[in-house]
């Protein structure tokens, strides 16, 4: 398979690492021989049709910032989109960083992938979020795949749970801790009795915060993932503007010392029954969701399973270069079933 990587960033970065880490495994296990042929950042990009060198283009990318300042396969200002329409590659992966204001540079670049008919992996949820119906359609039109399963919980297999153990079942409702920001928050003050404020700063020196958190504790990162399980798992029609959002700011240390007395505790719960919200709410110590620290935690409620909660770490590079992997493996899969029906119908 050949791949254009979109994004050389903490999750592009380690998605070559886990490429050069398990190449002989990924054939002998997998059948699974990914070359990477083209990477783009923003300085430009690096092509080599043969696949690039991946631990020589990560020495690159740390000494001169650029992959594209590759004396050999280096294109200075060569953008995202000139690189998916002129390369060819079976699919992309798309990680550039996430914006909900209007889901670029991701929402075109993979809409140009699907119009030249690749396949596309993507952990940038704002184009999702945005626009994920009409992705959807586009992907099926064009006879590619959208996989996107490190959008929620990263490397935690939140989505395959859903839809591939709960085959065959119903799920009625899906609840959850989406955002390990905003858990680390809440589990401070729990813990510390500290303010809102004072945890938002540990989190920040921790790195767990941006500089800029408001993506974060105002529910919005939790309400991107919300969208991806209602369009993915339940089949909803929804994007952003669906959901009902309202963030941790306004959470005090009184109010968490209320719901102790009751042996319950506050946490950023995103929802979906009948509507799509993402709120504060008071749940049991006892409960599943009440996990810690920067930890997600969903639970699914199927129709004969019962109530099945997935727990993991919700962020971190290789975590979610995991699951790139696993979303490529995934396509391969689905090619091969594909062309053995083929052959078998003659
Ligand atoms: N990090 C995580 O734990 C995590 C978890 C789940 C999902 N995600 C999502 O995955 C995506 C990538 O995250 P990240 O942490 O790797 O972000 P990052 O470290 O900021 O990397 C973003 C990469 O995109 C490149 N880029 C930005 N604008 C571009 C453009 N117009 N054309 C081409 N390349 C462009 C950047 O280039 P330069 O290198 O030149 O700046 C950088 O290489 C984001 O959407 C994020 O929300 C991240």
């Amino acid at each position: 398979m050949r791949i254009i990587l979109i994004g050389c960033g903490v999750v592009g970065q380690s998605l070559a690492r886990i490429l050069v880490r398990r190449e002989a495994e990924l054939v002998k296990k997998h059948g699974f021989h990914p070359r990477v042929v083209a990477i783009v950042d923003r300085g430009g990009a690096a092509l080599n049709s043969k696949g690039l060198d991946l631990e020589k283009m990560l020495s690159l990318k740390t000494e001169k910032g650029t992959v594209a300042a590759s004396r050999e396969y280096g294109h200075l200002a060569m953008s995202a989109l000139e690189v998916i329409e002129c390369v060819e590659a079976e699919a992309t992966v798309e990680a550039t960083p996430t914006n909900i204001g209007d889901g670029e540079p991701g929402l075109s670049n993979i809409k140009k992938a699907f119009k030249t008919g690749k396949h596309v992996v993507t952990t940038n949820k704002g184009p999702l979020a945005l626009a994920l119906p009409a992705l959807t359609e586009l992907a099926d039109y064009n006879k590619v795949y959208l996989r996107f399963s490190g959008t929620v919980g990263a490397g935690t297999p939140v989505l395959e749970l859903a839809k591939k153990c709960l085959l065959g079942d119903r799920i009625v409702s899906i609840k959850g801790i989406l955002n390990g920001t905003t858990n680390y928050i809440l589990t401070e003050m729990d813990e510390k009795h500290i303010t809102f404020q004072q945890a938002l700063e540990k989190a920040q020196e921790l790195g767990y915060a941006e500089t800029n958190p408001s993506m974060d504790i105002d529910g919005t990162d939790a309400a991107c993932k919300l969208v991806i399980m209602a369009n993915w798992i339940m089949n909803k029609k929804a994007t952003l503007k669906d959901v009902a959002v309202q963030g941790i700011r306004n959470i005090t240390p009184e109010a968490l010392e209320e719901a102790a007395k009751r042996g319950c505790t506050l946490k950023l719960i995103g929802s979906i029954n009948n509507n799509l919200r993402v709120k504060p709410t008071e749940i049991s110590r006892h409960d599943p969701l009440s996990v810690g620290g920067v930890l997600n935690a969903v639970t699914f409620v199927s129709e004969f399973a019962g109530e099945e909660t997935i727990i993991g770490r919700g962020a971190g590079g290789m975590e979610t270069a995991s699951a790139i992997l696993r979303d490529l493996l995934d396509i391969k899969n689905h090619l091969a079933t594909a062309s053995m029906a083929c052959r078998i119908g003659g």
